[in-house]
């Protein structure tokens, strides 16, 4: 395994943040949960660093989570952010105080002990604050290591247990000297190397899922995007022909993307390829459901049964593979067991049934997008499938606003694909996350040939993004827009007015459902 930082979560909402950053530095580290058992820790010997992440609670409420206050004998260096930070005092002998000065926002920091943390850092620096409790009352084994206007304790250390606190935010990107700060704390204090690599990455996810899997077999839910086609490279190069791939053709699917799938996934790569031709099940299934997270639930349960049945059929498989990805599980989950609050149940994560039948195999689950593209890269896969927009696992299902039916599904999928060609013409396109059509369930009046139309609606969701936990409505260029907007009015029958959805994540998710 290679050095290992953990990052144990305490709900925030930057705790992503902080394992991007520790991986941007070659180091590999993986977030826990708070709670994670100290016996978990210390039988790990390639744990160099613990990070405690920030977090919602105020550490002095009787619910707040707390980690084992026996990890700071475990003579590893142990980083605390903000909440972290104020949790890791109070353990070590601090009073900390709900302040009635929040301190939201850049704020300048003095810098005022020299200590190996801000090695290269200048004594007056700009960070990222976001909190309203404080630190008082140090113990003397306490050094501080730099202030603030409103926080005399920014930044402290306990030099007897390795603690270092820090009251602001490093991993976000406000803090400018964030990253130096991460990278003094892997490097100088936690003696890191920095081998950590995606093709080390992948000798390690095949040795995990060799371990994990055995002799038996996998099934993987190969969608063709960019996650579950990575998943079943890797697992394929990791066990072979233990590997069975299923695509399931779920009746959501955009244009031409059975034939698409099968062409590409059917042949190359030496995958045991199956198809499964479900669409009618999936169909029916969601006969009179509007409610979107009812309609996740449904497709999540449909996709299971349908695996459970191939599962049979193929004998002996025990695993299901899928490209979870870490946005995937921290959207559909409260993080970790973290307080942070579910927003969707993704069709990977939260719409899995209790009984599922299959343990999971899930070797992205701490990966961000850009790094899994990153991986299929190394893995020697086609760029064309690197490239492929983010296409959710329930489809055009949640792109249909109300009830899916197959005369709606055929209406969609036409709007779609007339802007699907039509941003591939742009030289931008790479530059665009998402970009796609959603049916709305309003109809208004039109004309057309000189006579009254009463037709569909469909809007428009164009997309920038770097991971998908954040996203910003993307400008085409107006003609691209009319020409969108005509030549839907005009080819899609059913549909006679076309909107742009203008609005960014947060607070407006990407898919409207
Ligand atoms: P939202 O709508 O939550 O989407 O802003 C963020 C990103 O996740 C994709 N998405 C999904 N992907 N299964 C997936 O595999 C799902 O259930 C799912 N729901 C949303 C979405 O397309 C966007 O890229």
């Amino acid at each position: 395994m290679s050095e290992t930082i953990a990052i144990l979560d305490f709900g925030s909402q930057y705790t992503q943040l902080i394992a991007r950053r520790v991986r941007e530095n070659r180091v590999y580290c993986e977030i826990l949960t708070h709670d994670t058992s100290l016996n978990e820790l210390s039988s790990n010997p390639d744990i160099k660093g613990i990070i405690l992440s920030g977090g919602p609670s105020g550490v002095y409420e009787e619910e707040a989570p707390k980690c084992d206050p026996e990890i700071f004998e475990l003579g590893i260096p142990i980083l605390g952010i903000c909440y972290g930070m104020q949790m890791g005092c109070e353990i070590l002998g601090a009073e900390v105080l709900s302040s009635s000065k929040r301190e939201y926002g850049d704020t300048s920091l003095e810098i005022t002990s020299k200590n190996v943390l801000f090695e290269g850092i200048t004594r007056h620096t700009q960070v990222w604050m976001s909190h309203g409790d404080r630190v008082e009352g140090l113990p003397q084994e306490f050094e501080v290591l730099a202030r603030t206007e409103s926080s005399p304790y920014a930044a402290v250390s306990h030099p007897g247990k390795q603690f270092y606190g820090l009251q602001f935010h490093p991993e976000v990107t406000h803090t400018p000297e964030g990253s130096n700060l991460l990278n003094n704390f892997l490097f100088q204090i936690c003696k890191c190397k920095g081998d950590w690599t995606l093709s080390s990455f992948i000798e390690t996810q095949i040795e995990a899922i060799r371990q994990q899997v055995g002799n038996n077999r996998v099934v993987c839910g190969l969608s063709g995007g960019v996650d579950s086609s990575v998943v079943a490279i890797l697992i394929h190069k990791a066990i072979g022909d233990q590997l069975a791939c299923i695509f399931v053709d779920n009746g959501v699917l955009r244009e031409g993307e059975r034939e698409q799938v099968v062409k590409t996934f059917g042949g190359q790569f030496n995958l045991d390829f199956h198809l499964a031709d479900a669409a009618d099940r999936f169909i029916d299934r969601l006969k009179g459901v509007t409610e979107p997270e009812e309609k996740r639930i449904h497709i999540g349960h449909e996709f299971i049964d349908v695996f459970k049945e191939k599962a049979k059929e193929l004998k002996g498989l025990k695993f299901l593979a899928q490209g979870t990805l870490y946005p995937d599980i921290i959207e559909s989950r409260s993080a970790f067991g973290g307080p942070s609050s579910t927003i969707k149940s993704h069709h990977n994560v939260g719409g899995l049934p209790e009984d599922l039948g299959f343990e999971l195999v899930e070797p992205l689950k701490y990966l961000f997008k850009d790094e899994v593209r990153n991986l299929g890269r190394e893995l020697g896969m086609p760029e064309e499938i690197i490239q492929r927009q983010p296409f959710p696992g329930p489809g055009l299902a949640i792109r249909i606003i109300g009830e899916v039916t197959r005369e709606r599904l055929k209406m969609l999928r036409e709007a779609d694909a007339i802007v699907q060609e039509e941003v591939r013409k742009l030289d931008s396109h790479k530059n665009i996350w998402q970009s796609f059509a959603v049916l709305l369930p309003v109809r208004s009046v039109g004309v057309m040939g000189d006579k009254r139309t009463y037709e569909n609606a469909c809007a428009l969701r164009i997309v920038e993004s770097t991971d998908g936990m954040t996203a910003k409505w993307f400008p085409l260029p107006s003609d691209t827009l009319s020409r969108i907007s005509n030549r839907i009015c005009n080819e899609v029958h059913g549909i006679n007015r076309v909107v742009l959805d203008i609005s960014s994540k947060p607070p407006s998710t990407i898919e409207w459902e």
